[in-house]
């Protein structure tokens, strides 16, 4: 989830712009968001239960919002500000869901967030899009840290970061408002030697 932030990037002395990547994993092909993709976006990414617990994406999402989102990224990729890609199906190329790194280059670290359409729930995809970004952050951005939040009332966001070999850092308590009410936060966070580790551990 991306959250407000004091931590918003400074302008940096130096731009290191990003190659916007695609990719692979065993059932995903995770790329960058052309605008064709933008009516789908909104469709999926706009329904109530993906809103519901996230903080960026406005509700109704129309597509011309989408539309709008995407023509962002090239900045983005430009200013090296980021990465968002979408998350589609090998087999079909059906749109799934969204990945995407906030980066803060001064701090060497990114703020990682996704959603996965509804439909696709506990099947596993979050788990492995994230991986690939997680594996991307450290190996392409060599980043120093990548951390995210959920919202306490969101576990399976919570069992995803676990899955994935994020560590529990503590609870932000009241950190962010949703529909006038507010919400406490679970933040958990990797660091490149814990990545490196497990990538030691799980290797034969
Ligand atoms: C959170 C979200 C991304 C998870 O996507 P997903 O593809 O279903 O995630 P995965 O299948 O990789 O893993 C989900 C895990 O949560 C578990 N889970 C599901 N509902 C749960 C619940 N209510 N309580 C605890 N665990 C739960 C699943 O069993 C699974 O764990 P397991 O593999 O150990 O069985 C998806 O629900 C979503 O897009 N939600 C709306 C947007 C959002 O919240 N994004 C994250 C913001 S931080």
């Amino acid at each position: 989830m991306s959250t407000d932030s004091a931590d918003t990037n400074p302008a940096p002395a130096n731009v290191t712009p990003i190659d916007p990547p695609t990719l692979t994993t065993k059932r995903l092909v995770i790329r960058p968001y052309r605008l064709r993709d933008a009516d789908e976006t909104a469709r999926l990414a706009g329904h109530e239960k993906v809103v519901d617990t996230t903080l960026n994406i406005p509700s109704p999402y129309t597509p011309d919002a989408a539309r709008d989102w995407i023509g962002t990224h090239d900045e983005m990729y430009q200013t090296g500000a980021g990465v968002s890609l979408r998350i589609g199906l090998k087999d079909s190329d059906a749109h799934v869901g969204g990945v995407g790194l906030r980066v803060n280059s001064r701090h060497s670290k990114a703020e990682l967030g996704y959603w996965i359409a509804v439909d696709h729930w506990n099947q596993g995809y979050a788990t492995e899009a994230a991986g690939a970004m997680l594996e991307y952050g450290f190996n392409t951005l060599n980043l120093n840290r990548v951390y995210a939040h959920y919202m306490m009332r969101n576990p399976a966001s919570g069992r995803v970061m676990q899955k994935l070999g994020m560590a529990r850092e503590g609870r932000l308590r009241h950190h962010v408002r949703k529909n006038d009410a507010y919400e406490d936060l679970e933040l958990y966070g990797m660091l490149r030697s814990d990545w490196q580790k497990r990538q030691q551990g799980s290797s034969p």
